[in-house]
């Protein structure tokens, strides 16, 4: 006899792996790293701001690469879709249930992602150059010309907000899913498993190897760390 277990997931289909461990981790890393650089600024203390602000970047770096060469559901190939696609996908997910399912992000999610990633790398990279004008200087600041400073660091204040605001979205998106569409979102971001409907057939999605990521992040924290030391 199947157990309960079984039989719920005989009832609902199969369960693919569909995020890697790579994915997840970034994710939750840029949860806690983009956390702390908020309330750090939030609070005044910068030496933490920059520490986490600068994990944010090389968080962002390598998720940049891993789009590029990693595994299947983590290419923007695979996830970023045109306009047509995107009403295709809204048409679909108003019927619901399995007519809405992706393996991976859905198209519209997938400019969540892109907006959130392009917008976290800028708010990064303009902190570098960023001067509160009284005690605290980016590390980047010696580098640049006083108008330069200027600009970014009224970007970066300015940006800040537009992240606020995004992340807002982000969050209600996936509570939207949960409590109206009642697709659990935040489940396979944790396990990396989704159940696959049961009238759908999909082959599980390819991974890469776990060793590349972790040289891609030893590479992206490489890279920052050259960077800063440029400076002196
Ligand atoms: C600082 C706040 C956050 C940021 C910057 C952020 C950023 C991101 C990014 C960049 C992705 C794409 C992941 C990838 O493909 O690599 C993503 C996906 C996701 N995030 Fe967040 N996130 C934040 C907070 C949260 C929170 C609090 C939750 C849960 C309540 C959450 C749940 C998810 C889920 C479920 C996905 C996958 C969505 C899908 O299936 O398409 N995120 N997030
Ligand atoms: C994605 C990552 C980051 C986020 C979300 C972020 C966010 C913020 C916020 C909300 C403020 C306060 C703005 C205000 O007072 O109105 C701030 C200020 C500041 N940030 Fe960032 N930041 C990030 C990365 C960085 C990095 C990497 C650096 C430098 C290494 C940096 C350096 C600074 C400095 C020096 C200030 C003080 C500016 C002032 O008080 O006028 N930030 N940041």
């Amino acid at each position: 006899m199947a157990s309960g277990h079984t039989a719920t997931r005989e009832k609902h289909g199969r369960e693919l792996r569909v995020w890697d461990l790579p994915t997840r981790l970034f994710h939750w890393a840029l949860v806690a790293a983009v956390a702390v650089a908020i309330l750090s600024a939030e609070f005044g203390v910068l030496a933490v701001h920059m520490l986490a602000g600068e994990t944010v970047l090389i968080l962002v770096l390598f998720r940049m690469v891993w789009g590029v060469v990693g595994s299947q559901t983590a290419r923007f190939a695979d996830f970023v879709k045109g306009p047509r696609a995107i009403r295709d996908y809204l048409k679909r997910s108003r019927a619901g249930g399995e007519a809405a399912f992706t393996l991976g992000h859905n198209p519209l999610g997938a400019l969540m992602v892109v907006t959130l990633l392009l917008m976290l790398l800028v708010q990064a990279g303009s902190g570098l150059f960023t001067s509160d004008d009284i005690l605290i200087d980016g590390p980047l600041v010696p580098l640049a010309s006083g108008a330069t400073v200027a600009l970014l660091s009224s970007l970066h204040r300015l940006l800040a907000n537009g992240i606020f605001v995004l992340i807002g979205l982000h969050v209600a998106a996936v509570f939207f899913h949960l409590l109206v569409r009642k697709d659990n979102l935040i489940r396979p971001m944790v396990t990396g498993r989704k159940i696959l409907p049961a009238r759908l057939s999909a082959a599980e999605p390819r991974r890469a190897p776990a060793a590349l990521a972790l040289a891609i992040l030893a590479a992206s924290a490489g890279l920052v760390f050259l960077v800063l030391r440029a400076a002196g």
